[in-house]
C-alpha cells in the first residue's frame, strides 16, 4: 500500500522564469517544518530550480505553459516535490539525463539532472513526448531519520 503523506501541497503557475525563485522559494518554504539544516534546504532549492528551469526553458521553448510543484512529507522526514509540465516531453529519458547532455547542444551545460541526482536521494522522470514531463523528486532530512514522528 502506498504510504500517505503527512503533509501536502500543490501549486500551479505560469512557465515564466520568474517564477523559478518563487518555486524554489516555495519548496524551501515547505520543506522547513522538517527542521532540515542550511545544507539540506540549499540542496532542495538548487534541485526544485533545475526541474523548473527545465519545463521553462524545455517543455515550453515557445511560449507559456502550466507548470505543477507538489511537494509531499513523509514520516521519518522525506520530503518528495514533483514537477510537472504538460509541454513537449522528453524522447529518450535515459539520454536526457546523462550528464552533458543537452537538447540544446552546446547553448546550455547539460548539467540539470546530474545536479539534482548530486542533491536528492532519488530522482526519477517520466515523460510522454508531446505529452509532457514529470519529475520526481525526494531528499531525506537527515535529523529526523531517527526517532520523532516527523
Ligand atoms: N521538462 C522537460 N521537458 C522537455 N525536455 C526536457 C525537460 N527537462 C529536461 N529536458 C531535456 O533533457 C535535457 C537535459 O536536461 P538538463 O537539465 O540535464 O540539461 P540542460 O537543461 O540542457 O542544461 P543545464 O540544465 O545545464 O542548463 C534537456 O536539454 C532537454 O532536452
Ligand atoms: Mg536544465
Amino acid at each position: 500500500m502506498r504510504k500517505q503523506p503527512l503533509n501536502r501541497f500543490t501549486l500551479t503557475f505560469e512557465s515564466r522564469s520568474a517564477n523559478e525563485s518563487f518555486a524554489r522559494l516555495a519548496a524551501s518554504g515547505f520543506a522547513a517544518q522538517l527542521d532540515p539544516t542550511v545544507e539540506e534546504l540549499c540542496d532542495i532549492k538548487t534541485a526544485v530550480s533545475e526541474a523548473v528551469t527545465n519545463c521553462i526553458v524545455h517543455a515550453y521553448p515557445d511560449g507559456l505553459g502550466e507548470i505543477r510543484l507538489i511537494g509531499e512529507i513523509f514520516a521519518g522526514g522525506l520530503v518528495r516535490f514533483r514537477v510537472k509540465d504538460k509541454g513537449r516531453g522528453i524522447e529518450d529519458i535515459a539520454l536526457a539525463m546523462q550528464p552533458l547532455y543537452s537538447g540544446l547542444g552546446g547553448e546550455r551545460a547539460g548539467l540539470g539532472f546530474a545536479v539534482m541526482e548530486s542533491f536528492c536521494d532519488r530522482v526519477s522522470v517520466r515523460s510522454k513526448p508531446g505529452r509532457g514531463t514529470c519529475v520526481t523528486l525526494e531528499k531525506q532530512i537527515q535529523g529526523k531519520l531517527v526517532g520523532g514522528d516527523g
